[in-house]
């Protein structure tokens, strides 16, 4: 079998984007090679409008990176893109050097990063996962010789062995992330029980998540301009100027196109986004792709079901773009945005009153639907005056309509024994709309 040169750090960058995102991405693809430790010794655009199936790029063009790979004597040949295992193998072979596309790429650099034990093995899934689908494929052309006396050779017999180890090790760490997921659950309950709202960092990678978590908390979170420099949450417990107390999570930074397998691997470490009470939607105001980067953000937060979260937009690095801190509220008087710099901490204060108003004076509208089972939680919510209206529905189940403060909804709902999420706000998502304009129809 071919074998693969050691991982170098002299590396080709190869863009095979275009579009209207291509500088921007192209920027964040060296940015990524660069956070891998690579050192870009050139870089290549290779357009195509069809992907070449066993090289992706023609074979012309993959004759030209080899001889810029000699010249040059990179170690490392990195694709702005997904390729698939074949095409992988084939232009190693091509290049004779190591071949990694973008998704291997990110999975370096999350392996690189990751500090605790949770973070490591969560890392180790994705990757073991990747290899997975990368074995299969890799090795299907012997997957063909299926049974018959002397047929199965020594190939299939590889090939079932490494699906068995990578299987039995991909069990011990689900099993093994599992426990660890049973104590973040435990800490989680704690701090509800405490009655403490989290507050959790989210943005693209980048955009000064724990440059502001420090500032915010004087902890000393590892902040560096790299991407993904945090991997694994941190939690502090921060007093506001009114006295109120958050517990504030930095996460892990998001990028467009995260690769699925990280998703789901991070999918609990991204449960405290979830779980949040408030996110704080760290935007890089000096990016000229910032609006983009909001999508993207947005749609990661949905993948992880987290939309419904209510936000509030910091617009970091104000000193770049010499912008002066200020705060936006919206119609209600509510802060919906902060303008500041956690480099200078000017407008630090701004988001330390916006997030006093936010947390203490949160307010929930939106419907419920309760069945008869739910006559204790009913009968809190209308001691607590949270009823605007209600009505009897046709399948047994009340279902009302509420106004009520965040924090008194979360305890009532814990004690009722009812999801916080079964509220559904009168907010944005399609889904919400129509659950309220169907409620809507039905309440007087
Ligand atoms: P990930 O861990 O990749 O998600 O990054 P992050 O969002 O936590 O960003 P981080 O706080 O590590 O900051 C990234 C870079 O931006 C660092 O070099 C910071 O010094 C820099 N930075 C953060 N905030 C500011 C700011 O307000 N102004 C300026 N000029 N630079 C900033």
């Amino acid at each position: 079998m071919f074998e693969r040169p050691d991982r170098g750090e002299r590396a080709i960058l190869v863009y095979t984007q275009q579009g209207i995102r291509q500088a921007g991405s192209n920027a964040e693809f060296a940015e990524l090679a660069r956070s891998a430790g690579a050192i870009a010794v050139c870089s290549v655009r290779a357009l195509r409008q069809q992907p070449h199936p066993r090289y992706y790029i023609g074979i012309g063009k993959a004759r030209e990176l080899a001889e810029l790979v000699a010249d040059n004597a990179a170690d490392i040949v990195l694709f702005d893109r997904s390729l698939s295992p074949a095409q992988e193998r084939n232009l190693e072979q091509i290049f004779n050097c190591r071949v990694l596309d973008r998704t291997a790429l990110i999975l370096d650099i999350f392996a690189q990063r990751a500090r605790t034990h949770e973070g490591k093995l969560q890392v180790e899934l994705a990757q073991l996962q990747h290899l997975a689908t990368r074995l299969v494929r890799g090795w299907s052309h012997l997957e063909r010789q299926q049974g018959g006396i002397g047929l199965r050779g020594p190939g299939e017999k590889q090939l079932e062995l490494d699906r068995r180890l990578l299987g039995l090790r991909i069990k011990q760490i689900r099993r093994r992330l599992q426990k660890v997921r049973q104590q973040r659950c435990q800490g989680r309950a704690a701090r509800r029980k405490a009655e403490l709202p989290t507050v959790a960092l989210v943005g693209y990678t980048n955009a000064g998540k724990s440059t502001l978590f420090n500032a915010l908390t004087d902890a000393a979170v590892l902040s560096e301009n790299q991407l993904f420099a945090t991997l694994d949450p941190t939690l502090r417990r921060v007093t506001l100027g009114n006295g109120q107390a958050v517990v504030l999570a930095d996460t892990v930074g998001f990028i467009s196109d995260l690769p699925h397998t990280l998703v789901d691997a991070f999918r609990a470490t991204l449960e405290e986004v979830r779980e949040a009470d408030l996110l704080l939607h760290v935007v890089d105001a000096a990016d000229d792709d910032r609006d983009m980067r909001c999508d993207d953000v947005m749609l990661v937060l949905r993948e992880i079901g987290a939309e419904e979260v209510p936000q509030l937009l910091v617009m970091n690095k104000i000193d770049l773009c010499n912008v002066p801190p200020a705060l936006e509220m919206d119609e209600h008087g509510m802060p919906v945005r902060v303008w500041l710099s956690a480099h200078t901490a000017s407008g630090l204060d701004l988001l330390k009153n916006a997030l006093a108003r936010r947390c203490s004076q949160e307010r929930l509208r939106g419907c419920l639907k309760l069945s008869s089972g739910d006559a204790r939680l009913r009968s809190w919510l209308h001691s607590h005056g949270a009823v605007l209206a209600e009505e009897f529905g046709d399948d047994g189940e009340w279902l009302l309509r509420l106004d009520i403060d965040a924090a008194t909804w979360r305890t009532l709902a814990r004690r009722g024994g009812v999801a916080a999420q079964a509220l559904v706000p009168d907010r944005r998502d399609d889904l919400a709309t129509r659950t309220e304009a169907q409620y809507n129809g039905r309440l007087r």
